[in-house]
C-alpha cells in the first residue's frame, strides 16, 4: 500500500505543478482527494490491514493527503490572485472613451465662440469677467458716463425707451452700449480693478451692418499711473491673439464723451499686405487701406471718476482706461462673414461652417 500511496503522491504533485488554472487545480483535487478519489479509499483501508502495518501504512498516506491539500490550496491561491487581477484589468471600462458611436453633440454658435475666445484672452491677461442688467436706467447709461444732454444717442429715434419706466435719470431704457456697467462696478468695487463685461446692448437700427440688438465687450482697467501705453500694449495683446501674431496697432484720435483722450483702434489687415492682395490687387476686408477698424477706447474721464469719487475713486490720483468692441464686428471680420444678419436667422448651412 505503501508504494501505491508514494505513487499516487509523486503523479498528483507533478499535475499539480502543470497545472495552469484554479478550475484545473480543482478538478485535480476531486481527482486525488475526493470523496471517491483513491488516496481516501486507501486510507480508509489502512483499518483493514494487520495492526503491525497499520502505522506506517496510515502515516504515510495521511502526509500524502496533507501534502497534497497544501500544495494544491497555495497554487490555486496564487491563481486566484493573478486570475482576479486579469478579470478587473479586463473589465476595466474607461468612462473617459466617447461613448460608440461617438454622439454628436453640436458646437457653439458663432457668436458665442467668438465672445470666449475674446474673454479667455483677457482671462490671460488677469481680468475678470462680469455681466450687467440689460434694462439700465438714463443714469448709467448716459449721464454717469458724461454724455452731453443734447448728446443723439439720447434721441427717442435712437433708443429704446421703456414706457411707464420712470423719469429723468431714472427713466428706464434697453442699454444702448455695455459701458454702464463701468458705473455699476466702481460703486461697487474700490480700485485696482481690471474686468470685461459682455453683453446684449439695443439700437434702433437694422441694415446689412445693423441689428436691433447686437453684442459687446467693455473693457476697464483702473489703477494708479496708467497710461495710454498700457492701454495700446493691452489692445496689441487681444489683437495678435484673435487675428494673428503678425498684427500691428494703429489708433486714432476720436471722441467719446466718457474717455479722454479718446482714440478709434485698427489692426492691421490680416488678409493682405498693406491694402494689396498678393496678387496685386486692392484688398476687398479693408478696401486697400491696410487696416480693419476694430473698437472705440480711451482713457477714463475725470468726469466719470467724479461720479464715483464717493466710492474710493479719485481723478487726481487714479487713472485708468477703457475700450469697447462689438463681437459680431470681431466675428464678421475674423471668418469673412459678409451681413450681421447671417449670425440670427439661425440657417444650419452658415452655422455648421464655423463647428
Ligand atoms: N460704448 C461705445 C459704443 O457703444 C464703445 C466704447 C468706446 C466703449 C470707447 C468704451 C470706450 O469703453 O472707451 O459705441
Amino acid at each position: 500500500m505503501i508504494e501505491r500511496v508514494t505513487e499516487i503522491q509523486k503523479q498528483a504533485e507533478a499535475e499539480i505543478a502543470a497545472a495552469s488554472s484554479s478550475a484545473a487545480l480543482e478538478e485535480l483535487r476531486v481527482q486525488y482527494l475526493g470523496r471517491k478519489a483513491e488516496l481516501p479509499q486507501l486510507l480508509r483501508d489502512v483499518a483493514q490491514l494487520p495492526p503491525e502495518q497499520r502505522g506506517e501504512a496510515g502515516r504515510t498516506a495521511n502526509q500524502a493527503r496533507q501534502t497534497l491539500e497544501v500544495m494544491i490550496e497555495t497554487a490555486a491561491a496564487r491563481f486566484e490572485a493573478d486570475e482576479l487581477s486579469a478579470a478587473l484589468a479586463d473589465d476595466n471600462v474607461d468612462i473617459t472613451l466617447p461613448g460608440s458611436p461617438a454622439e454628436s453633440c453640436g458646437h457653439h454658435h458663432l457668436l458665442t465662440a467668438t465672445r470666449r475666445e475674446i474673454e479667455d484672452v483677457f482671462c490671460g491677461l488677469g481680468y475678470s469677467v462680469v455681466e450687467g442688467p440689460e434694462v439700465e436706467t438714463v443714469h448709467y447709461n448716459f449721464d454717469a458716463l458724461n454724455h452731453d444732454p443734447a448728446h443723439p444717442a439720447r434721441a427717442r429715434s435712437d433708443t429704446f425707451y421703456i414706457e411707464g419706466g420712470g423719469e429723468g435719470s431714472e427713466q428706464t431704457l434697453l442699454r444702448t452700449h455695455t459701458s454702464p456697467m463701468q458705473i455699476r462696478i466702481m460703486e461697487q468695487t474700490p480700485p485696482p480693478i481690471a474686468l470685461i463685461v459682455p453683453g446684449r446692448v439695443f439700437r434702433r437700427d437694422s441694415d446689412a451692418t445693423h441689428t436691433p440688438q447686437f453684442h459687446q465687450i467693455e473693457g476697464l482697467l483702473v489703477d494708479e499711473g496708467v497710461t495710454l501705453a498700457d492701454l495700446k500694449g493691452t489692445l496689441l495683446a487681444f489683437a495678435r491673439a484673435i487675428f494673428g501674431a503678425d498684427r500691428e496697432l494703429r489708433l486714432r484720435p476720436h471722441f467719446f464723451p466718457f474717455t479722454e483722450p479718446s482714440v478709434e483702434v485698427d489692426v492691421s489687415c490680416f488678409m493682405c499686405e498693406k491694402g494689396a492682395t498678393s496678387g496685386g490687387e486692392r484688398c476687398s476686408l479693408c478696401k486697400g487701406t491696410g487696416w480693419l477698424e476694430v473698437l472705440g477706447s480711451g482713457m477714463v474721464d475725470p468726469n466719470v471718476f467724479a461720479a464715483v469719487s464717493e466710492h474710493g475713486y479719485d481723478p487726481d490720483t487714479h487713472q485708468g482706461f477703457a475700450f469697447g468692441l462689438g463681437i459680431e464686428r470681431i466675428a464678421m471680420l475674423k471668418h469673412g462673414v459678409p451681413d450681421l444678419r447671417f449670425f440670427y436667422e439661425n440657417d444650419l448651412r452658415f452655422l455648421r461652417q464655423f463647428g
